[in-house]
Protein backbone atom coordinates (compact mmCIF):
# COMPACT_ATOMS: atom_id res chain seq x y z
CA UNK A 1 0.00 0.00 0.00
CA UNK A 2 1.08 3.46 -0.67
CA UNK A 3 2.14 5.97 2.46
CA UNK A 4 -0.36 8.12 2.61
CA UNK A 5 0.78 11.82 2.01
CA UNK A 6 1.97 14.46 4.57
CA UNK A 7 -0.12 17.09 5.07
CA UNK A 8 1.28 20.21 5.54
CA UNK A 9 1.61 23.33 7.98
CA UNK A 10 2.77 26.53 6.78
CA UNK A 11 3.17 30.07 7.83
CA UNK A 12 3.09 32.98 5.67
CA UNK A 13 2.49 36.64 5.46
CA UNK A 14 -1.35 37.46 6.08
CA UNK A 15 -2.47 37.80 2.83
CA UNK A 16 -0.31 35.69 0.95
CA UNK A 17 -2.32 32.54 1.51
CA UNK A 18 -2.96 31.88 -1.76
CA UNK A 19 0.38 32.63 -3.28
CA UNK A 20 1.48 29.86 -1.01
CA UNK A 21 -1.15 27.37 -2.43
CA UNK A 22 -0.29 28.37 -6.37
CA UNK A 23 3.85 28.33 -5.72
CA UNK A 24 3.78 25.05 -3.45
CA UNK A 25 0.37 23.14 -6.04
CA UNK A 26 -0.68 21.24 -2.92
CA UNK A 27 -4.06 21.08 -1.95
CA UNK A 28 -6.08 23.15 0.30
CA UNK A 29 -7.32 21.99 3.14
CA UNK A 30 -7.11 24.95 5.00
CA UNK A 31 -6.35 28.28 3.43
CA UNK A 32 -8.38 30.93 4.78
CA UNK A 33 -7.36 34.40 3.76
CA UNK A 34 -5.21 36.89 5.85
CA UNK A 35 -5.10 33.83 8.87
CA UNK A 36 -0.98 33.66 8.05
CA UNK A 37 -1.17 30.24 7.44
CA UNK A 38 -2.44 27.00 5.70
CA UNK A 39 -3.01 23.63 5.57
CA UNK A 40 -1.99 21.53 2.65
CA UNK A 41 -1.77 17.85 1.43
CA UNK A 42 -0.82 16.51 -1.92
CA UNK A 43 2.82 16.55 -2.05
CA UNK A 44 4.78 13.75 -0.67
CA UNK A 45 8.06 16.58 -0.59
CA UNK A 46 8.51 20.09 -0.36
CA UNK A 47 11.47 22.30 0.22
CA UNK A 48 11.38 25.26 2.28
CA UNK A 49 14.59 27.23 0.54
CA UNK A 50 12.75 26.81 -2.69
CA UNK A 51 9.21 28.34 -1.56
CA UNK A 52 9.46 32.08 -1.48
CA UNK A 53 6.33 32.43 0.27
CA UNK A 54 6.20 30.38 2.70
CA UNK A 55 7.75 31.43 6.03
CA UNK A 56 7.80 27.81 7.83
CA UNK A 57 7.07 24.53 7.05
CA UNK A 58 6.00 21.87 9.07
CA UNK A 59 4.71 18.17 8.93
CA UNK A 60 1.13 18.19 10.35
CA UNK A 61 0.48 15.36 12.84
CA UNK A 62 -2.65 16.20 14.66
CA UNK A 63 -5.02 18.25 16.44
CA UNK A 64 -6.62 19.15 19.45
CA UNK A 65 -9.75 21.07 19.22
CA UNK A 66 -12.13 22.74 22.48
CA UNK A 67 -9.01 22.96 24.83
CA UNK A 68 -9.99 23.75 28.31
CA UNK A 69 -8.77 27.66 29.40
CA UNK A 70 -8.30 26.00 32.87
CA UNK A 71 -5.97 22.91 31.95
CA UNK A 72 -4.50 23.05 28.53
CA UNK A 73 -1.49 20.82 29.08
CA UNK A 74 -3.50 17.62 29.43
CA UNK A 75 -5.33 17.13 26.74
CA UNK A 76 -2.20 18.27 24.86
CA UNK A 77 -0.07 15.69 26.22
CA UNK A 78 -2.66 13.44 25.61
CA UNK A 79 -3.07 14.33 21.72
CA UNK A 80 0.94 14.11 21.06
CA UNK A 81 1.21 10.62 18.75
CA UNK A 82 4.08 8.34 19.82
CA UNK A 83 6.11 8.94 17.14
CA UNK A 84 8.46 10.68 16.84
CA UNK A 85 9.67 9.48 19.97
CA UNK A 86 11.71 12.41 21.25
CA UNK A 87 12.00 16.35 20.10
CA UNK A 88 15.14 18.61 19.51
CA UNK A 89 13.42 21.84 20.73
CA UNK A 90 9.90 23.34 21.34
CA UNK A 91 8.38 26.07 20.07
CA UNK A 92 4.96 27.35 20.74
CA UNK A 93 3.98 29.44 18.13
CA UNK A 94 0.61 31.90 16.79
CA UNK A 95 0.04 33.69 13.61
CA UNK A 96 1.24 36.85 12.57
CA UNK A 97 -2.38 38.24 13.20
CA UNK A 98 -4.10 40.58 16.12
CA UNK A 99 -5.29 37.59 17.36
CA UNK A 100 -2.12 35.70 17.40
CA UNK A 101 -0.35 38.45 19.12
CA UNK A 102 -2.71 38.49 22.13
CA UNK A 103 -1.89 34.76 22.38
CA UNK A 104 1.31 35.24 22.08
CA UNK A 105 1.06 36.20 25.86
CA UNK A 106 0.03 33.05 26.92
CA UNK A 107 2.31 30.86 24.53
CA UNK A 108 5.04 32.55 26.64
CA UNK A 109 3.52 31.48 29.76
CA UNK A 110 2.63 28.25 28.68
CA UNK A 111 6.04 26.84 27.12
CA UNK A 112 7.71 26.21 30.64
CA UNK A 113 5.03 23.93 31.79
CA UNK A 114 4.72 21.97 28.67
CA UNK A 115 8.53 21.77 28.52
CA UNK A 116 9.52 20.77 31.87
CA UNK A 117 6.28 18.12 31.39
CA UNK A 118 7.94 17.00 28.21
CA UNK A 119 11.54 17.03 29.78
CA UNK A 120 10.61 15.13 32.62
CA UNK A 121 8.68 12.42 30.24
CA UNK A 122 12.56 12.46 28.38
CA UNK A 123 10.92 13.31 24.95
CA UNK A 124 12.58 16.83 24.48
CA UNK A 125 15.96 16.84 24.65
CA UNK A 126 18.76 19.68 23.64
CA UNK A 127 19.74 17.65 20.23
CA UNK A 128 19.90 20.27 17.15
CA UNK A 129 19.53 16.91 14.87
CA UNK A 130 16.07 15.60 16.10
CA UNK A 131 12.67 16.93 14.73
CA UNK A 132 11.85 20.34 16.86
CA UNK A 133 7.69 19.86 18.16
CA UNK A 134 5.68 22.76 16.76
CA UNK A 135 2.31 23.58 18.54
CA UNK A 136 0.58 25.94 16.95
CA UNK A 137 -2.38 28.16 18.55
CA UNK A 138 -4.46 29.54 15.84
CA UNK A 139 -7.12 30.31 18.40
CA UNK A 140 -7.00 29.51 22.29
CA UNK A 141 -8.77 26.28 22.23
CA UNK A 142 -7.84 25.15 19.30
CA UNK A 143 -3.67 24.24 18.58
CA UNK A 144 -2.13 22.09 15.62
CA UNK A 145 0.85 19.79 16.22
CA UNK A 146 3.65 19.42 14.12
CA UNK A 147 7.33 19.01 13.50
CA UNK A 148 9.68 20.57 11.37
CA UNK A 149 12.75 19.03 9.81
CA UNK A 150 16.13 21.49 11.25
CA UNK A 151 17.42 21.05 7.84
CA UNK A 152 14.08 21.78 5.77
CA UNK A 153 12.71 24.77 8.14
CA UNK A 154 13.02 27.98 9.64
CA UNK A 155 14.95 27.74 12.94
CA UNK A 156 12.81 30.74 14.04
CA UNK A 157 9.84 31.49 15.99
CA UNK A 158 6.77 31.50 14.35
CA UNK A 159 9.45 31.37 10.78
CA UNK A 160 10.17 35.11 11.79
CA UNK A 161 13.83 36.58 12.24
CA UNK A 162 13.73 39.18 14.86
CA UNK A 163 16.48 41.52 14.34
CA UNK A 164 16.88 44.63 16.34
CA UNK A 165 16.95 48.15 15.09
CA UNK A 166 20.47 50.48 15.00
CA UNK A 167 20.08 53.99 16.79
CA UNK A 168 21.72 55.03 14.11
CA UNK A 169 20.19 53.54 11.17
CA UNK A 170 18.88 56.10 8.33
CA UNK A 171 16.17 54.24 8.00
CA UNK A 172 13.63 50.83 8.85
CA UNK A 173 15.24 49.12 5.69
CA UNK A 174 18.26 48.28 7.69
CA UNK A 175 16.30 45.64 9.10
CA UNK A 176 14.97 44.01 5.61
CA UNK A 177 18.90 43.62 5.09
CA UNK A 178 19.57 41.93 8.81
CA UNK A 179 17.25 40.13 8.16
CA UNK A 180 18.53 38.59 4.61
CA UNK A 181 21.46 37.82 5.71
CA UNK A 182 20.33 35.89 8.89
CA UNK A 183 17.49 33.76 6.62
CA UNK A 184 19.77 32.78 3.65
CA UNK A 185 23.22 32.28 5.39
CA UNK A 186 24.14 30.14 8.30
CA UNK A 187 26.32 31.53 10.67
CA UNK A 188 29.35 30.57 9.07
CA UNK A 189 28.22 31.91 6.24
CA UNK A 190 27.89 35.02 7.34
CA UNK A 191 31.44 34.62 9.25
CA UNK A 192 32.82 33.67 5.75
CA UNK A 193 30.60 35.91 3.22
CA UNK A 194 30.81 39.16 5.31
CA UNK A 195 34.10 39.76 6.63
CA UNK A 196 35.21 43.38 7.58
CA UNK A 197 37.03 45.21 4.67
CA UNK A 198 35.18 43.43 2.18
CA UNK A 199 33.82 45.85 -0.42
CA UNK A 200 30.09 46.13 -1.87
CA UNK A 201 28.20 47.97 -3.87
CA UNK A 202 24.48 49.51 -2.99
CA UNK A 203 22.51 50.50 -5.83
CA UNK A 204 18.99 52.42 -4.83
CA UNK A 205 21.30 53.14 -1.54
CA UNK A 206 18.99 56.36 -0.29
CA UNK A 207 18.66 56.98 2.46
CA UNK A 208 21.49 54.34 3.59
CA UNK A 209 19.90 51.68 6.00
CA UNK A 210 21.02 48.85 3.81
CA UNK A 211 24.72 51.01 3.22
CA UNK A 212 24.45 51.26 7.22
CA UNK A 213 23.97 47.66 7.73
CA UNK A 214 27.14 46.94 5.43
CA UNK A 215 29.17 49.37 7.11
CA UNK A 216 28.23 47.74 10.80
CA UNK A 217 29.27 44.56 9.34
CA UNK A 218 32.87 46.37 8.70
CA UNK A 219 32.24 46.52 4.48
CA UNK A 220 33.63 49.26 2.53
CA UNK A 221 30.56 50.73 0.38
CA UNK A 222 29.59 52.76 -2.85
CA UNK A 223 26.54 53.66 -2.43
CA UNK A 224 24.63 54.47 -5.18
CA UNK A 225 21.94 56.70 -5.69
CA UNK A 226 20.53 60.35 -6.91
CA UNK A 227 18.84 60.86 -3.63
CA UNK A 228 20.69 62.26 -0.28
CA UNK A 229 22.05 59.59 1.82
CA UNK A 230 21.27 60.58 6.04
CA UNK A 231 22.46 60.35 9.46
CA UNK A 232 25.41 58.00 9.70
CA UNK A 233 25.60 56.66 6.46
CA UNK A 234 25.94 60.36 5.18
CA UNK A 235 30.20 61.59 5.08
CA UNK A 236 30.65 58.03 6.55
CA UNK A 237 34.61 57.26 6.32
CA UNK A 238 33.74 53.52 4.49
CA UNK A 239 30.84 55.14 2.57
CA UNK A 240 31.31 56.52 -1.34
CA UNK A 241 28.37 57.71 -2.52
CA UNK A 242 27.61 58.00 -6.29
CA UNK A 243 25.23 60.38 -7.80
CA UNK A 244 24.79 58.22 -10.79
CA UNK A 245 22.05 55.98 -12.89
CA UNK A 246 21.94 52.32 -10.42
CA UNK A 247 21.41 50.48 -13.82
CA UNK A 248 23.95 51.88 -15.74
CA UNK A 249 26.91 51.64 -12.86
CA UNK A 250 29.52 49.01 -12.90
CA UNK A 251 32.61 49.16 -10.56
CA UNK A 252 36.04 49.12 -12.28
CA UNK A 253 37.13 45.81 -9.77
CA UNK A 254 35.06 43.41 -8.96
CA UNK A 255 33.55 43.86 -5.69
CA UNK A 256 32.00 40.86 -3.11
CA UNK A 257 28.65 42.31 -2.92
CA UNK A 258 26.15 44.10 -4.59
CA UNK A 259 22.98 44.93 -3.23
CA UNK A 260 19.86 46.30 -4.77
CA UNK A 261 16.79 48.07 -3.74
CA UNK A 262 15.83 49.91 -6.55
CA UNK A 263 11.75 50.10 -6.68
CA UNK A 264 11.36 48.89 -10.59
CA UNK A 265 9.78 45.76 -12.78
CA UNK A 266 11.31 42.63 -10.97
CA UNK A 267 12.45 41.30 -14.84
CA UNK A 268 14.02 44.57 -15.11
CA UNK A 269 15.93 43.85 -11.70
CA UNK A 270 16.55 40.18 -12.07
CA UNK A 271 18.01 41.03 -15.70
CA UNK A 272 20.74 43.26 -13.99
CA UNK A 273 21.72 41.28 -11.00
CA UNK A 274 22.23 38.69 -13.55
CA UNK A 275 24.84 40.59 -15.41
CA UNK A 276 26.74 41.30 -12.48
CA UNK A 277 26.94 37.49 -11.44
CA UNK A 278 27.82 36.79 -14.91
CA UNK A 279 29.83 39.17 -15.65
CA UNK A 280 32.42 38.33 -12.36
CA UNK A 281 31.31 41.64 -10.78
CA UNK A 282 30.82 40.50 -7.87
CA UNK A 283 30.20 36.83 -6.16
CA UNK A 284 26.85 37.58 -4.22
CA UNK A 285 24.04 39.64 -4.30
CA UNK A 286 20.68 40.29 -2.53
CA UNK A 287 18.42 42.17 -4.16
CA UNK A 288 13.94 43.09 -3.83
CA UNK A 289 11.54 42.39 -6.55
CA UNK A 290 8.74 44.43 -6.24
CA UNK A 291 5.92 41.92 -6.92
CA UNK A 292 2.72 43.39 -8.75
CA UNK A 293 -0.60 43.36 -7.55
CA UNK A 294 -2.01 40.48 -9.46
CA UNK A 295 -0.17 37.16 -10.66
CA UNK A 296 2.70 37.66 -8.09
CA UNK A 297 3.83 34.07 -7.85
CA UNK A 298 4.21 34.11 -11.45
CA UNK A 299 5.78 37.23 -11.90
CA UNK A 300 8.53 36.00 -8.96
CA UNK A 301 8.47 32.79 -11.52
CA UNK A 302 9.73 34.09 -14.57
CA UNK A 303 11.81 36.70 -12.81
CA UNK A 304 13.63 33.63 -11.11
CA UNK A 305 13.76 31.33 -14.61
CA UNK A 306 15.72 34.15 -16.18
CA UNK A 307 18.15 34.23 -13.94
CA UNK A 308 18.37 30.39 -13.81
CA UNK A 309 19.11 30.13 -17.45
CA UNK A 310 21.34 32.86 -18.11
CA UNK A 311 23.61 31.19 -15.01
CA UNK A 312 23.05 27.65 -16.43
CA UNK A 313 24.12 29.01 -20.03
CA UNK A 314 27.21 29.74 -18.32
CA UNK A 315 27.53 26.97 -16.64
CA UNK A 316 28.32 28.34 -13.82
CA UNK A 317 27.19 26.82 -10.29
CA UNK A 318 25.26 28.65 -7.85
CA UNK A 319 22.73 29.29 -5.32
CA UNK A 320 19.52 31.22 -5.64
CA UNK A 321 16.72 31.60 -3.03
CA UNK A 322 13.48 33.76 -2.41
CA UNK A 323 12.03 34.55 0.49
CA UNK A 324 8.99 37.42 1.48
CA UNK A 325 10.91 38.24 4.69
CA UNK A 326 8.78 39.62 7.89
CA UNK A 327 9.98 43.24 7.04
CA UNK A 328 9.24 42.77 3.14
CA UNK A 329 5.37 43.71 2.13
CA UNK A 330 4.57 43.46 -1.25
CA UNK A 331 7.89 42.45 -2.31
CA UNK A 332 10.55 39.21 -2.02
CA UNK A 333 14.08 39.29 -0.96
CA UNK A 334 16.81 37.23 -3.60
CA UNK A 335 19.64 35.79 -2.72
CA UNK A 336 21.84 34.68 -5.38
CA UNK A 337 25.26 33.24 -4.57
CA UNK A 338 27.87 32.22 -6.91
CA UNK A 339 30.53 29.52 -5.91
CA UNK A 340 33.69 29.57 -6.89
CA UNK A 341 35.06 26.61 -9.38
C1 LIG B 1 13.32 51.84 -1.41
S1 LIG B 1 14.51 53.08 -1.60
C2 LIG B 1 15.96 52.34 -1.00
C3 LIG B 1 16.06 52.30 0.48
C4 LIG B 1 17.43 51.85 0.92
N1 LIG B 1 17.66 50.45 0.60
C5 LIG B 1 17.64 52.03 2.42
O1 LIG B 1 17.93 51.05 3.08
O2 LIG B 1 17.57 53.14 2.92
C6 LIG B 1 14.77 53.07 -3.32
C7 LIG B 1 15.86 54.01 -3.80
O3 LIG B 1 16.19 53.65 -5.14
C8 LIG B 1 16.59 54.83 -5.79
N2 LIG B 1 16.55 54.58 -7.24
C9 LIG B 1 15.49 54.27 -8.01
N3 LIG B 1 15.89 54.13 -9.30
C10 LIG B 1 17.22 54.38 -9.33
C11 LIG B 1 18.19 54.38 -10.35
N4 LIG B 1 17.88 54.11 -11.63
N5 LIG B 1 19.47 54.67 -10.00
C12 LIG B 1 19.83 54.93 -8.73
N6 LIG B 1 18.93 54.93 -7.72
C13 LIG B 1 17.64 54.66 -8.01
C14 LIG B 1 15.63 55.89 -5.29
O4 LIG B 1 16.21 57.18 -5.44
C15 LIG B 1 15.45 55.48 -3.82
O5 LIG B 1 16.32 56.23 -3.00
Amino acid sequence: MNKPLPSWLVYCRPGFERDCVEETQAKPLEAVGNSGYLVLQGKARLAYNQLAFARQLLTLLGEVRDLPERDRLAPLLAALPAAPERFGALYLEVPDTNEGKTLSGFTKRFQPLLEQALRDSERLTDDACLPRLHLFFPSEDRALIATSDPHNSSDALNGIHRVSMSADAPSRSYLKLAEAFAVFMDEQEQAQWLKPRMTAVDLGAAPGGWTWQLVQRGLHVTAVDNGPLKGAAAGHPAVKHLRQDGFKFRPQRPVDWVVCDMVEQPQRVAALMTEWIVGGYCMNAIFNLKLPMKKRVEALRIALDSIRSALNKKGLRYRLEAKQLYHDREEVTVFLHREKR
